[in-house]
């Protein structure tokens, strides 16, 4: 069975907000609780890169739209990798695939009636904040009802989809899939907006030309939501790939922010309808997180970076965070005292005393093997407890992706099992010969349930997930392997770590450690995009001292799936230089290769291992490493 799940894809009027990163990690979660399940899953995201407002913001900065989307693009790329995110495919709409693909299905729906996209003038408001037309009774105060931004004023040739065509259908399809949008409240104001009447939609503008042409109409490009939707279609293969159409088409769910459930719940499916193209299975829209009691959003500037959390958090504590702290379709306030008050109370303390205890007492007890199991000591209200939380959680997770809930009944198991390990005191027992098998199964059964949750919590924590496992010596599971089987006799457990240390700074003391730990605010639009002129100057350039080097070893990293630790030749030094080309380059072919490398790139520790440098690759689209070769010796400079 397949599984398409999609994000939005996001403007690059700006750099990536905590917003963006939660989508895309409930996203990655869905996806990652469906490949447990054994699905044939396809999770796509992406950057939706035409529009006036890419182009006004590129503008600002001096730069090409074209220039400019490419680095806002590549930077939610990265944090889509900084937050593991286990994405398939990563579309941009200015990709030629895409273009393609919206001019096909604009095409399409002309060719099965011409009537359904017809010229005529537009007069009226838009809000180019959210590139949305507002009716003149829906202004309020002059502004654009939804993010209070003026509108502007258009007067010019569109072309028009004929919505109120679709007004009858649509209606009908929501009284027979009752959920098809999610949650239900959702469904209701979609049906009453539905039901007060729709007037048919501007789709082209002729007033600027960031976007993509008109077929046989050059003058107008597409109205970006037309254009953006499609993005859907073109990575499942339309127009060409049949056979991947039949296998992800339709979409199993579209995962979105509530402020464009319309465009996806009543445009999308109109124009699909239009095109003779079945119609996605669910919309899920979720709620916003608040900062300072508005919305978090790039227009406002009341947003907080991902990376400035990871930094003091870690990836995985990040993650739990958003998904704990948030209950699908209801907003959520962040703040920095939630923050660390869950960081050290659930994952600190609770997960990491669980673990911390089972393995080390195992180390202590049993030789570092997980004892016999006797059946006569086991504790079948614990045991019963594994087997309903597991239950549950995995549906949650899977098919209501209410992980809220699912997180808080796999703490509650942990609770209960630390508790467990209190009130057994397997420190008494081990003082008593005669009770040796009582003291085998309380640690049997804890390391049982550390198992288990370690299955469970992977979706969230991944990376935690894996470092519980190599605790515990045992290999990654399926969710069926996980219900239906048990913690071996015999394993031998690994080193035991740290999961999460402890943090006993204040949230004062942790903001004003280095460059901002735990920002309160950051502007929108501050870092990474230098103002004005983006372009540099040679000094600039010579500061990077690029050197031709040849590689001596290479070796995989323990743990990781992208790192190679590379053994390099400078000519006049070797150096150990770590490199993210492990998904396209196997170890045993890279020794010998003459590459570049920058030379003076401050030392970095990865996943243990000093780096010293960096090796220069391009990039395809889909994010996968091409080692620049180049002739020459070891050691030469490049400019
Ligand atoms: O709307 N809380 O892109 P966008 C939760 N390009 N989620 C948030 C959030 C917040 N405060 N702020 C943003 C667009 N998001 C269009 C979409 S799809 C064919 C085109 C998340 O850059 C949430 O998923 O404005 C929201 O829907 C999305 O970012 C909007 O991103
Ligand atoms: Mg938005």
């Amino acid at each position: 069975m397949s599984f398409y799940i999609t994000t939005p894809i996001y403007y690059v009027n700006a750099e990536p907000h905590l917003g963006h990163a939660y989508t895309t990690v409930v996203a990655d979660a869905i996806a990652r609780s469906r490949r447990l399940l054994g699905g044939d899953v396809f999770f796509l995201t992406g950057t939706d890169e035409h529009g006036q407002k890419v182009e006004r913001a590129a503008r600002a900065r001096g730069m090409t739209p074209q220039a400019f989307a490419d680095l806002i693009s590549s930077s939610f790329r990265e944090l889509f990798s900084h937050l593991n995110i286990t994405n398939d495919d990563f579309i941009r709409t200015t990709e030629p695939r895409h273009i393609r693909a919206a001019q096909a299905l604009w095409r399409r729906v002309r060719e099965r009636d011409e009537s359904l996209l017809y010229k005529a003038m537009y007069e009226g408001w838009y809000c180019t904040v959210d590139e949305v037309f507002v009716p003149e009774t829906q202004l309020v105060d002059g502004k654009c009802p939804d993010c209070g931004n003026p509108v502007e004023r258009l007067s010019e040739e569109s072309y028009f989809f004929k919505l109120s065509a679709f007004q009858d259908r649509l209606l009908e399809h929501y009284a027979r899939h009752p959920d098809f949008v999610t949650p239900e409240s959702r469904l209701n104001e979609i049906t009453a907006f539905v039901k007060s009447g729709l007037k048919d939609l501007s789709v082209s503008r002729t007033s600027f030309n960031w976007g993509i042409p008109v077929p046989d109409d050059p003058r107008h490009v597409m109205y970006v939501w037309f254009d953006a939707l499609t993005n859907y279609l073109t990575a499942a293969g339309f127009p060409d790939d049949q056979a991947r159409l039949q296998r992800y088409w339709p979409a199993d769910v579209h995962l979105m922010g509530k402020e464009i459930i319309r465009q996806h719940a009543v445009y999308w499916p109109a124009f699909l309808m239009a095109a003779g193209l079945e119609v996605p299975r669910r919309i899920v829209g979720h709620g916003w997180w608040l900062m300072n009691e508005a919305k978090m959003s790039k227009s406002l500037g009341n947003v907080v970076r991902p990376q400035a959390y990871t930094r003091v958090f870690g990836v995985d504590g990040f993650r739990y965070f958003l998904l704990r702290e948030m209950t699908l379709g209801h907003d959520a306030n962040f703040s920095d005292e939630a923050f660390l008050t869950r960081y050290n109370a659930d994952l600190a303390n609770d997960l990491g005393n669980l673990v911390s205890r089972s393995t080390t007492m195992i180390h202590r007890y049993c030789e570092g093997r997980v004892p016999p199991s006797s059946s006569r000591y086991e504790d079948a209200a614990l045991a019963q407890k594994l087997d309903d939380v597991f239950a549950l959680a995995k549906t949650r997770m899977s098919e209501s992706y209410l992980f809220s809930l699912a997180l808080r009944d796999i703490w509650e198991l942990i609770g209960v099992t630390n508790k467990y390990i209190a009130t057994r005191e397997p420190w008494a027992l081990a003082r008593d010969d005669s009770r040796r098998e009582e003291l085998h199964e309380v640690l049997r059964q804890s390391a049982n349930v550390l198992r288990v949750v370690a299955g469970l919590i992977e979706p969230v924590m991944p990376a935690t997930a894996g470092r519980i496992r190599t605790m515990l010596g045992i290999q990654p599971e399926t969710w069926h392997q996980l219900q239906k089987k048990r913690i071996e006799e015999g394993t031998r457990l690994g080193t035991v770590e740290p999961l999460f240390p402890r943090i006993d700074q204040s949230v004062e003391e942790l903001r004003k450690m280095s460059d901002p730990v735990v920002p309160g605010q950051t502007p929108a639009e501050a870092p990474q995009v230098a103002p004005g002129d983006a372009r540099i100057s040679i000094d600039d350039f010579m500061k990077v001292e690029l050197r031709v080097a040849r590689i001596v070893a290479a070796e995989a990293v323990p743990k990781s799936k992208k790192l190679l630790k590379l053994q390099v030749d400078l000519g006049t030094e070797q150096r150990t230089i770590v490199a993210g080309i492990a998904e396209a380059y196997a170890p045993e072919t890279l020794a010998g290769r003459t590459i570049v490398v920058v030379a003076n790139l401050k030392a970095a520790k990865l996943m243990g291992i000093e780096s010293n440098g960096m090796v220069l690759a391009a990039s395809t689209d889909a994010g996968k490493p091409i080692l620049l070769s180049v002739e020459g010796e070891p050691g030469m400079r490049v400019r």
